[in-house]
């Protein structure tokens, strides 16, 4: 069965994320055609990068790089769950990204963002992070406002139209995602050419 992960990408204390996320998580739970699994990071608390090696090794020292990378490695494709942080995503998850890269490679992205402006200045940055992790990012994005669908900015309160987003998104991030299984399905190794050839772009 595909695997999706939903990716809450904020953790600071009374963040708005965690209903962003909770709430996608529920419509994804009433499809048939994949697998859903909230992944928080503030459950995966890692430091700023620590690592000595460049993540495209794959030669992890840390125990909290193992397991971000093995629960990573479970999924076919991810929903980014991101804020707005100063027109771009949150420190936490472009930390979280940067941390592996094998892992994230030749599966499919989607994004849910919020903000001032929908989050939609987030999204473009992780559009570009992504296609350096080569994680294919599917067109359907959905943009929520701070202002109509957070009461006082505080209280998720989304309208109905953002639901049929949600299904078009993952309509196109489970086609995707089937369709790149066959690519990442092979044990990620560190192929010295490649890593040579990453590291130098
Ligand atoms: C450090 C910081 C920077 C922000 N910068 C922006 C911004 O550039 N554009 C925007 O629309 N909202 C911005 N906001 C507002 C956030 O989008 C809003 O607070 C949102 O709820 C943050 O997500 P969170 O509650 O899950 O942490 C910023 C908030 C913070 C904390």
């Amino acid at each position: 069965m595909t695997k999706i992960g939903i990716i809450l990408g904020s953790t600071r204390p009374g963040r708005n994320g965690e209903a962003v996320a909770k709430w996608v998580t529920e419509i994804a739970s009433r499809r048939t055609d994949a697998e859903f699994e909230l992944v928080d990071l503030a459950d995966y608390p890692l430091p700023h990068l620590d690592e000595p090696m460049s993540a495209a090794w794959g030669n992890y020292q840390n125990d909290h790089t193992k397991a971000w990378s093995a629960k990573i490695s479970e999924f076919d494709g991810f929903v980014f769950v991101t804020p707005e942080y100063n027109h771009s995503t949150s420190g936490v998850l472009k930390n979280a990204l940067d941390y592996l890269y094998a892992e994230w490679n030749n599966k499919a992205a989607a994004f849910v963002s919020y903000g001032g402006v929908g989050g939609a200045r987030a999204v473009e940055h992780l559009r570009l992070i992504a296609s350096e992790l080569q994680l294919a990012t599917v067109r359907a994005q959905v943009a929520i406002s701070l202002l109509t669908e957070f009461k006082d900015f505080r209280e998720f309160t989304p309208s109905d139209y953002l639901e049929p987003q949600v299904d078009t998104m993952l309509d196109q991030l489970v086609a995707w995602s089937k369709a790149l299984a066959p690519l990442h399905a092979a044990p990620a190794t560190a192929d010295a050419d490649e890593v040579e050839e990453t590291v130098a772009a």
